[in-house]
Order: structure tokens, then sequence, then C-alpha cells
């Protein structure tokens, strides 16, 4: 019985979620901003946001728009928790790193990680493991209810590290012809590491159709189109309410504030749809199953 109970204690009780999509624009980095805000508000939980994206927009929003001017961020954690590289880097732990906000905390992206791929090239460990090792060794996710990861506008190997590592994603879109082409692209890799067998496939929680404007005729087709793509492909095609084009999203990012500092009846919409999201997430980390 004391096994069991030990084995329960080290089990860890944080999540990983992610929003992926290799396509920039698609809203990724707001919808991570926000629901990271969402999921914090709810139940006063502990969320720690992770910038995979070396062009650090993320990083931007959480740090209120201030530089961070630090020498070292998510990359050297990553390349320090790698034996084989340790010895050729300047040391760097999570505390030196983590910036710590009022409502998340942060693990801030660099351009360094943009050659991310090229400096991890010739270890002999599994090169798409590095994230979730990093994970699992630094115990984040007895630490924090929620991991939220936003991703870079690639399919590469940082991708594959993010899905490898990640327990729940989402999936902004747009409602276009290139982003059908695209969502194809990157199940076509959620595949590829199912039939690897090297992590457990993340759970789809939620497609997110955004910056949609109805009043274009071809838009409203396109989604469809998706919608049906969606329902060809999954069972369950789990697309949320559509994000219109809303004029206060580009302000909020503007002030580097999340929506739930504003108000208004824009603001209570855009609110309602992100505290929508994060209940998903919550139902589904309390019941431990797939949606
Ligand atoms: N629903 C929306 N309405 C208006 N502007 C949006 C909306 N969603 C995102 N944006 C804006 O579109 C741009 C791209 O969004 P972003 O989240 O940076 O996409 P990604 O991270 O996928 O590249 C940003 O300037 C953002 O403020
Ligand atoms: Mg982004």
């Amino acid at each position: 019985m004391g096994l069991f109970f030990n084995k329960d204690k080290s089990k860890p009780k944080g999540k990983v979620i992610s929003l992926l999509n290799q396509k920039g624009g698609v809203g990724k980095t707001t919808m991570a901003f926000n629901i990271a805000h969402a999921l914090a508000k709810q139940g006063e939980k502990r969320v720690l946001c992770i910038d995979m994206d070396p062009q650090a927009n993320l990083s931007l929003l959480c740090s209120g728009g201030v530089s961070l001017e630090k020498d070292n961020n998510i990359f050297h954690l990553l390349i320090n928790s790698i034996r084989e590289l340790k010895a050729l880097h300047t040391p760097s732990v999570f505390t030196d790193i983590v910036v710590r906000g009022e409502t998340i905390d942060l693990l801030p992206s660099g351009e360094e990680l943009s050659g991310f791929e090229l400096s991890v090239a010739g270890i002999s460990s599994p090169r798409q493991l590095i994230l979730k090792r990093f994970l699992e060794k630094s115990n984040i996710l007895n630490f924090y209810d929620y991991v939220v990861i936003d991703g870079p506008p690639t399919l590469g190997l940082l991708v594959v590290n993010i899905l490898c590592a990640t327990d729940g994603l989402l999936v902004p879109f747009r409602p276009d012809e290139f982003s059908r082409k695209g969502l194809g692209h990157l199940y076509g890799v959620l595949e590829n590491i199912e039939d690897m067998g090297i992590a457990e496939t993340p759970t789809i929680l939620a497609h997110i159709p955004n910056l949609v404007d109805y009043r274009r005729k071809q838009e409203g087709q396109d989604l469809e189109k998706i919608l049906g793509d969606l329902k060809e492909q999954f069972d369950v095609p789990k697309v949320v309410d559509p994000f219109y084009n809303r004029a206060s999203l580009v302000k909020s990012q503007a002030e580097k504030k999340s929506v739930f500092e504003f108000k208004g009846k824009e603001f209570d919409k855009l609110q309602g749809q992100f505290r929508h999201i994060a209940g998903l997430i919550e139902t589904w980390k309390e019941e431990g199953k797939s949606l």
C-alpha cells in the first residue's frame, strides 16, 4: 500500500498545454497569454508560461513590454539539461531564468533558440525529448498547475520537442485556404510521433478559429471547409466558438495586458471565450481523461 502511495505522490499533477500551428499570425501568442491568465484566475492556479518562439513575443507581453535584458533564457536551460553539452555552456538554473509575475510566471525566449536544432545535432540522447526531460528533471510540474507553451511558426525540432512534452494541445487557426493545408501538416507530425512511439501523443483539446470576419463571404466558406476536414479526420473535431477580429484584443496587446484587465462589452465577450477554454482544460485535467 505504501508503494502505491509513493507512486501516486511522485506523479506530477501539473499539465502542459501548448499552442501550436506552424503558420504565423494565427493567434498562438495572443491565445497563450490570455488563456494562461484565464487559467490562473480559475481557482488561483499557478501557471508558468514557456516561450518557445525565438521571436519572443510572449516574453515581451508577459514582461509588460519591458525588455528583459537577460543573457540567459529557455535555450540555455534546455542546453544545460543535456549532460553532453552542459560542460560547454555557462551554467544556468531555473531560478535565475524565471520571471515572476503577479499572475503568471515566465520562462522567456531569446533569439538563440533559433539555433537550437544545430546546437543539439550531435548529441546521443533523443533530441526530440529534450524539453520533456527538462520538465521532468526540474520538477516544474510539481510546482505549477499548468505550463502553457507558446510555439514557433515552424514544424522543426522545437515543435517536435513541444509535442513530445505536451499533455493537451490547442490549435488556433485562421479560416483560409493555407490554414487548411497547414493543419494537415501539423497532424502529420503528430502521427509521426505516434508511430515512433517515443512519447505519449497529446490530447487535442480544442481547435480555435481566430480572426474570423463573417462579413467576408469567402472566410465563412473557408471556415466551413476546415470544419468539414476536421470532422473527417476526428470523430469529435472539438472546435470552439470563433474569435472575431476584435480591435479590443489589439488594444489590450498593445498595452501588454490580458483582456481580464479591461471593462466593456467586447472585453466581457472575450473574457467569456477565454474562460470557456480554460474551463475545458480544467475539466479535462480534473477528469484525467480525453474530452
Ligand atoms: N481575434 C483577434 N482580433 C484582432 N487581432 C488579433 C486577434 N488575434 C490575434 N490578433 C493580432 O494578430 C497578430 C498575430 O497574433 P499572434 O498571437 O502574434 O499570432 P502568432 O503567435 O500565431 O504568430 C497580433 O498582432 C495580434 O494582436
Ligand atoms: Mg507568436
